[in-house]
């Protein structure tokens, strides 16, 4: 009981403590799937990483709400890309892991999402209630899109919630290197997904990096690149 007093009571004053982010998270609830602490944590990173030049692009949006809230963040004199199949998630392989294959056979569960499926309509109805003036819906599977795809600029932010292994990994390979030095990967199923973690585990090997991994919240990390 005195627990659940002060795990409530907690809750309260992060929230009060945390008002700014918490108002943007409102703003955007319906889409997004995060959390609301996940949501309000991915915001304070990010933010830190404001004065840094360059793009934002996340790959895996579903509606739109983190980088309509990134945007409301870093502003409207940046570009920004959104990159997702908008059919949903393409199916989890052995490499993804035991749950992530649970995931996909548990249609009924009400974390299920239709298999994170939504319309584009919907992002770009998030990112027009934002501040972002400049953005860019890119559909089609990431192996397709993502590749060679000109951003006419240093990435400055680049934020991965594709959840699995192949998703994870055609983006670190391609987009990893155009993010500028200081500038800011977050990579949303870190925790969450075993094939999420072994892409990023991978990439980071064969390219002998010595980029830390951070923790940003209870599914995330981060990365800043050196
Ligand atoms: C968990 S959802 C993203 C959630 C969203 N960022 C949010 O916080 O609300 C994962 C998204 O990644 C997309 N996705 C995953 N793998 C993909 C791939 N290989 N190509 C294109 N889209 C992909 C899915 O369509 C889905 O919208």
């Amino acid at each position: 009981m005195l627990n659940r007093i002060k795990g409530k009571l907690q809750r309260e004053r992060f929230r009060s403590k945390n008002r700014k982010y918490f108002d943007i998270y409102e703003k955007y609830s319906e889409f997004t799937m995060m959390s609301a602490e996940n949501y309000v944590l991915n915001l304070k990173i990010v933010e830190r990483f404001r004065e840094v030049k360059g793009c934002v692009v996340e790959c895996g949006v579903w509606r739109g709400g983190v980088s309509a809230g990134m945007a409301d963040i870093l502003g409207s004199d940046r570009n920004y890309f959104l990159f997702d199949s908008f059919e949903g998630l393409p199916p989890a392989q052995e490499i993804d892991g035991a749950s992530a294959l649970e995931y996909q056979r548990n249609t009924d569960s009400p974390y299920y999402f239709d298999n994170c499926k939504a319309e584009k309509e919907w992002a770009e109805k998030a990112m027009k209630k934002s501040a972002a003036r400049k953005f860019t819906a890119v559909q089609g599977w990431f192996n397709e899109t993502v590749p060679g795809y000109n951003f006419n600029e240093p990435i400055a932010i680049l934020r991965l919630d594709g959840d699995w292994y192949d998703s994870t990994m055609v983006c670190l390979e391609h987009l990893y290197p155009l993010v500028v030095k200081g500038g800011l990967i977050v990579i949303d199923d870190y925790y969450m997904w075993d094939g999420c973690a072994r892409a990023v585990h991978e990439y980071l090997g064969k390219q002998q990096s010595s980029d830390r991994i951070q923790e940003a919240y209870s599914t995330g990390c981060y990365i800043i690149k050196s």
